[in-house]
């Protein structure tokens, strides 16, 4: 009786496991930058998923730019391709653009909410249906060098007017003493969807709206506005170089990175990298809420971070939806935040003693991320990507010194009543 039940048991396993040989699948994923910085992040990935499941993964490299991305994503799923990719992250500002070509998650998710952080999970929620999981918060922040501000006796900076200030005693005090390619200060210049980010902080903290309000009114043609567009036009060349009008995140941090910048506008992931061993300014590196606008402004970082999502043309959905849930879970983010630096999603992560460790500011960044000011993604609908791309040309013109905050606010404003015709749709 009992050897028979032991060859029942054995064929059994057999069978079960020539059922999920036959079900192996190989999923498409994006995992960023997996044959660069991504790589530890991106093989711990490939080993828990080829391990815990019958399946296998093949990692895409995507464009990094989130308005190259997109335009990519559009014509696959115009497409309806099945075969270019199952799981891909997408940016915060794309849920509502991308919806209808975005799997269904409620079912497979809905016990997750709670573990995280409010926005980040609602942002996800598209017509009460849950279409993607936040992989890691973003939030602009400000980087600074402790070691020279203590140098020059100076605090790390409340307002624009003190950051300017600081920075250019700074970079001539340094300059003078031979540190000739010295910078008060870099951030993400170029004309993209990160310029829109920036732009978006300095005119919400002079008080001057969204560009677009919640309500759908077009708010950009206003005083505040065009201030803090004459105000960033101001650093260019003076205590920003030039080349900042072609700097997105990593141009950006590679001037910082080096040593070369007082100043820095980033996201968190920034962090851990010039923390590195191998930084140049290892220990060296403060970060703080970006500055106000004037005494009576207030802060305003930029709401960003990327969503796991599938595709809804995906033909290996259940191997996909196992792997969501590997890359959505605690282990997966913490290593994220460890080998990456990204912001994590989950609350309880803030807490996590090997977290703390590594960063020990972090906690105190949590309202910062759960206060951001997004861009105005769900007012406009279907349109977000031309209102941000007419606003960061717009921008990046009163940059270049083309045209001025005042007139290029008024020219915007038309603009974006053209993209809206009688409603946002
Ligand atoms: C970061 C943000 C994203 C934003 C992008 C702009 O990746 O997470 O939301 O669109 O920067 O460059």
């Amino acid at each position: 009786m009992k050897k028979q039940i032991l060859g029942l048991v054995a064929m059994a396993t057999v069978l079960a496991s020539s059922i999920n040989a036959a079900h192996a699948d190989t999923i498409k994923m994006e995992c960023p930058n997996f044959d660069g910085a991504g790589k530890p992040y991106c093989d711990y990935i490939k080993q828990r998923f080829e391990s815990e499941t019958p399946h296998k993964v093949k990692f895409l490299s995507l464009p990094s730019a989130s308005d190259e991305k997109l335009g990519l994503f559009q014509q696959v799923f115009a497409a309806k391709d099945s075969d270019v990719i199952d799981l891909f992250q997408a940016d915060t500002v794309w849920m509502g653009l991308l919806d209808k070509h975005l799997l269904d998650l409620t079912e497979h998710v809905k016990d997750m909410e709670a573990d995280f952080f409010a926005p980040a999970w609602q942002n996800d929620v598209v017509n009460g249906k849950v279409k993607g999981v936040a992989a890691f918060l973003d939030s602009g922040v400000l980087y600074y060098r402790k070691d020279l501000l203590a140098k020059y006796g100076e605090q790390p900076p409340a307002t624009w007017e003190e950051l300017t200030r600081i920075a250019t005693k700074i970079m001539d005090a340094e300059r003078n003493s031979g540190n000739d390619k010295f910078w008060g200060f870099v951030f993400q210049g170029k004309a993209y969807e990160g310029l829109s980010c920036d732009a978006l902080e300095w005119i919400a903290s002079y008080g001057g709206g969204t560009v677009v309000e919640p309500d759908g009114e077009i708010s950009i043609n206003n005083p505040q506005a065009a201030q803090a567009l004459d105000m960033a036009a101001s650093w260019i060349g003076t205590i920003a170089p030039k080349g900042v009008m072609g700097y997105q995140e990593e141009e950006s941090r590679a001037v910082w990175q080096n040593g070369d910048a007082l100043f820095m506008r980033n996201w968190p992931y920034a962090y851990l990298l010039a923390q590195d061993e191998n930084s140049p300014i290892r220990g060296k590196v403060g970060v703080m809420p970006i500055p106000k606008g004037g005494e009576n402004g207030q802060n305003a970082a930029a709401l960003g971070g990327w969503q796991w999502a599938i595709s809804a043309y995906s033909e290996k959905k259940e191997a996909t939806v196992q792997m969501l849930k590997i890359v959505t879970d605690a282990d997966a983010q913490k290593q994220l935040f460890l080998l990456g630096g990204n912001a994590p999603s989950r609350v309880a992560l803030y807490d996590d003693p090997d977290i703390l460790a590594a960063a020990p500011h972090l906690p105190a960044f949590k309202t910062v991320f759960a206060s951001a000011t997004p861009r105005p993604a769900t007012a406009t609908k279907g349109q977000y990507n031309r209102v941000s791309k007419a606003f960061y040309n717009a921008v990046y013109n009163v940059l270049s010194g083309t045209t001025t905050g005042e007139k290029a606010v008024a020219d915007l404003e038309h603009r974006l009543k053209r993209v809206k015709g009688r409603q946002w749709k």
